[in-house]
């Protein structure tokens, strides 16, 4: 089963009221997946449907294979949350936290020393008493007590500072690396651009858009920017490349293309037949910030408190 989350027209009603209008998306196992929107999207509801916290008003989900209305414990089992409020104690070190939770989760103690040398925590300090930022680290260990095969991370770095915010960063994109399938929910650019291969852009229980980045990027007609340089430089690879419009830079190429595919493949068919070398290719993507005014219309996030 290659799918670890399949989505199909989820709805989520509390009394009139619809957060979520039948939404359907599915992640692959090993992806890293992001809901984008902003506030009161209904993102959190979408993770709490996925995770078992709220009941699906309609629609089916499953998580990991497991149907999330019939095989809820099966589902929990599967997965790590770390939700948008931390559900540790604070009362308690991080140590007793993680102990506690692999008490909740059947996981040997042995776990919990090994996350602590992992993640590098503090485990002798009371939880209530750490930054926002070890608090958020502390959580997301503890989300992984059970080995899950599926990480939720609802806003993972709400309310961080821009260090601590880039070191949660790193760290769910290293988990990710080493195979864990990662759904982060976010209203963060940065986040959109740095974490997920994938995005679902969700704007009041709908989601308007699916897709990787540069494919989101293409359905709001924006286009790439191409930077070439090239040895030697000849009048007949001008030609050959004039359909792209060139413009001259600082000795460079530089192109506005709106294929950047063909435009590959033309290069390479070229390079064969004329025989110049490559010096640099760089080409730049329009943000994500720019797909998500167009399609949203809304508060382009890049990280403001909203
Ligand atoms: N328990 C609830 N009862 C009624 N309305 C709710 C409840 N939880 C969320 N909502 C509403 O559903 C919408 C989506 O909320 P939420 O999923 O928290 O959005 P997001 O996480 O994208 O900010 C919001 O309008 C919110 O007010
Ligand atoms: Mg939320």
């Amino acid at each position: 089963m290659a799918e670890a989350i399949v989505a199909k027209n989820l709805f989520k009603r509390y009394g009139d009221f619809e957060a979520v209008k039948g939404i359907s998306f599915r992640v692959k196992k090993g992806e890293a997946f992001a809901l984008l929107g902003p506030n009161g999207a209904g993102k959190t509801t979408t993770v709490r449907m996925l995770t078992t916290l709220t009941s699906i008003t309609s629609g089916e989900a499953y998580v990991n294979g497991f149907n999330v209305k019939s095989e809820r414990l099966a589902v929990r089992l599967s997965i790590g949350l770390v939700p948008d409020v931390s559900n540790l104690y604070d009362e308690l070190t991080v140590r007793d936290n993680l102990l506690f939770m692999a008490k909740l989760y059947g996981a040997p103690a042995g776990r919990v020393e090994e996350l602590i040398r992992e993640f590098e925590l503090p485990a002798e300090r009371k939880f209530g008493k750490l930054s926002t930022g070890f608090k958020r680290r502390v959580t997301i260990a503890s989300a992984l007590i059970h080995e899950p095969e599926i990480l939720f991370l609802d806003e993972p770095t709400n309310g961080l500072d821009v260090r601590s915010a880039k070191a949660v960063r790193g760290l769910i994109r290293s988990l990710n690396r080493q195979g864990m399938t990662v759904f982060i929910t976010t209203h963060n650019m940065v986040e959109a651009e740095t974490i997920p291969q994938r995005i679902a852009i969700m704007k009041a229980g709908n989601i308007v858009a699916e897709g990787k980045r540069n494919e989101l990027a293409r359905l709001v007609g924006k286009s790439t920017i191409v930077r070439l340089s090239v040895e030697p430089l000849t009048s007949s690879l001008i030609k050959a490349l004039e359909r792209f419009k060139p413009t001259f830079d600082e000795g460079s190429l530089v192109f506005n293309v709106a294929d950047i595919d063909a435009f590959l493949e033309t290069l390479m068919a070229l390079r064969k037949k004329l025989n110049f070398r490559v010096k640099s290719l760089c080409t730049e993507l329009p943000g994500i910030e720019d797909v998500f005014v167009e399609l949203t219309g809304g508060c382009p996030c890049r990280g403001c408190p909203l």
